[in-house]
């Protein structure tokens, strides 16, 4: 077994993270991923209440382990943090935005603050709001994010925050990616894209299988899916996808899209009411590449923590101690 700070803090037996992917990551995938020993997140997205309500139930009733869950700052106001900390969440976690107009009040309620960051200016805000964790997450991930890259960022972090312990995320899917973020001084791992491509992720099973054989070539960090759905994101923050006919057709033609901006969002719309996966949103990170099947969430997390052992002791036997030769 793998023992970090973060496996202490939680009471887990693999240093694996679920991240709360919104609408993606609910109750049953969260718990899920608690059962299996590691952390599981809710994704609770921009803040839908009556979806959170739904699954923070699901949640606490279908795990007695540490779960979390997951807001986007910048959308969230005191009103859905205060009904989050209402279900007693182990943690919340809360990305993309100023996180100090949350802490205090995540701090008082005795659950644990997890922020996620992109670069240092992110990880000071981190420190001042009171983070017991930082995820520290590169570019190569899925969803929204910077432009850092995950090797050279998690050691700046580790580094700058210390003694606060470091998450590292962004393109990380299996037991070498979860040894190698060992390695780089990070506590854990936070996996996204691989756990939507499990038969407990919210959603469409053709998305799964899109991911199942894309290839991390075939993803682009872009903003036409917020401009298309009116999410008014902050501009230092682009989401990673697939490339579909969306993206062809829109990406790096962002001004003729606000143009038509009507008729293309009921087109959207009504394409996501479909599970048209061609033209809306697969949010995934480089990983891909290495994403062959769909697999129980459990499993994974299982199977991920039994590989980064064995990766940590073969690297051990990497070193040799006679220099002759
Ligand atoms: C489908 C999907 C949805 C996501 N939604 C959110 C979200 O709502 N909030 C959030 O903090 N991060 C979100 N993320 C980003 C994750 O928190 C995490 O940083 C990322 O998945 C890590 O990289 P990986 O996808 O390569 O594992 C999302 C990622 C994916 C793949």
């Amino acid at each position: 077994m793998i023992g970090t700070r973060l496996t202490d803090m939680f009471g887990l037996s693999a240093p694996v993270v679920l991240a709360p992917m919104g609408a993606v990551s609910g109750g049953l995938l969260a718990a899920a991923v608690s059962n299996a020993g590691g952390l599981g997140m809710v994704g609770g997205g921009y803040g839908d209440a009556p979806w959170l309500e739904r699954e923070l139930a699901l949640v606490r009733n279908s795990t007695r382990k540490c779960w979390g869950v997951g807001l986007i700052t910048w959308a969230a106001d005191d009103a859905i943090v205060e009904q989050v900390l209402a279900a007693r969440p182990d943690a919340v976690m809360l990305s993309f935005g100023d996180p100090r107009r949350f802490g205090r009040l995540v701090n008082a309620a005795g659950c644990r603050l997890i922020c996620q960051v992109q670069d240092r200016e992110g990880a000071q805000l981190a420190l001042e709001a009171g983070a017991d964790l930082i995820v520290a997450q590169g570019t190569e991930a899925g969803g929204h994010g910077g432009e850092r890259a995950t090797l050279p960022l998690v050691p700046a972090i580790v580094d700058l925050v210390a003694p606060i312990p470091v998450i590292a995320a962004g393109g990380i899917v299996d037991g070498r990616g979860l040894a190698a973020a060992l390695m780089l001084g990070a506590h854990g791992a936070l996996m996204g894209t691989r756990f939507y491509a499990t038969p407990q992720a919210l959603a469409p099973a053709a998305a799964k299988r899109r991911l199942m054989v894309a290839q991390a070539e075939a993803t682009v960090r872009t903003r036409v899916f917020d401009q298309v759905r009116g999410y008014s994101w902050p501009t230092r923050h682009t989401g990673r996808a697939l490339r579909n006919d969306f993206v062809a057709r829109w990406h790096g033609r962002e001004r003729e899209l606000q143009q038509a901006l009507e008729p293309q969002r009921s087109a959207y719309q009504a394409a996501a009411a479909n599970g048209d996966c061609d033209k809306t949103v697969v949010w995934a990170g480089e990983g891909v590449d290495l994403i062959t099947d769909v697999e129980d969430a459990g499993a994974l997390v299982a199977r991920i923590a039994r590989e980064a052992e064995q990766f940590l002791m073969f690297g051990s036997h990497l070193v040799r101690r006679d220099r002759a030769g």
